[in-house]
């Protein structure tokens, strides 16, 4: 049995996807070991989530900072020491200097099949260019904003009716277990960055891995 996975979790809001893991820890599926949540808002909701179960929490924002908030984060978070550092709506963009620091040990959550739709308003701009289908993605770190190595996705198709709220909804779940089955290859210690892309079991990956509610797609 391979120790358990030493995870930090930055957020900015509600923490829904950080307490689904929670849960997932707590239900025996994931052997995690939270060892810090940093918010650059106070205010997180998501916080609680580390309040109510005793795991350590950093508030890190330019008021408790100032100009150095990349350095102050890098600095908490290598004193924790965590084999992967997950960036769960982390609404701050990070320097190079941090990005590089935990190069191939961080990851994102990106709401879009990536690489379209970087940035903000995902939802909104995959519903103006008509597409047919959306989806989630959870990537590699790398200096360029939601540029890194895409370690896997899952795909809803894009009804007539929907609008950027009921796309949320829809996807929202399919993300949490997205990200509980990616976990699940961390603690496994199955996925590694390689060069600008990514390995699984040692072979490099041609494209991104697919999960649908049924499984992993070959
Ligand atoms: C998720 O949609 C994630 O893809 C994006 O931010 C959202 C975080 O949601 N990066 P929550 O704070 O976990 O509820």
């Amino acid at each position: 049995m391979s120790q358990p996975l030493r995870v930090a979790v930055l957020i900015s809001g509600t923490g829904s996807n950080l307490r689904s893991l929670i849960d997932a820890r707590d239900a025996g599926r994931l052997d995690l070991d939270f060892v810090r949540v940093i918010s650059n808002k106070s205010d997180a909701p998501g916080l609680e989530h580390a309040r109510g179960t005793g795991i350590p929490w950093s508030v890190i924002n330019k008021a408790t900072a100032g100009d150095d908030q990349d350095q102050v984060v890098g600095d908490t978070l290598a004193g924790d020491a965590p084999d992967l550092v997950l960036l769960s709506g982390y609404m701050r963009i990070m320097g190079a200097e941090l990005v590089n620091r935990f190069e191939g040990r961080m990851i994102n959550q990106h709401p879009s099949l990536l690489p379209k739709y970087k940035g903000l308003d995902t939802y909104r701009r995959a519903l103006e260019a008509g597409d047919a289908e959306y989806g989630a993605s959870v990537h590699f770190v790398t200096a360029e904003l939601d540029d890194g190595p895409v370690i896997a996705q899952t795909r809803l198709p894009i009804e007539p009716d929907d609008d950027a709220t009921s796309l949320v909804a829809r996807l929202r779940p399919l993300e949490h277990r997205l990200l509980e089955e990616v976990m699940a290859l961390f603690v496994q210690r199955r996925v590694t960055m390689a060069g600008a892309g990514v390995a699984l079991d040692g072979q490099r990956l041609e494209a991104p891995l697919q999960w649908t509610p049924e499984g992993w797609r070959a």
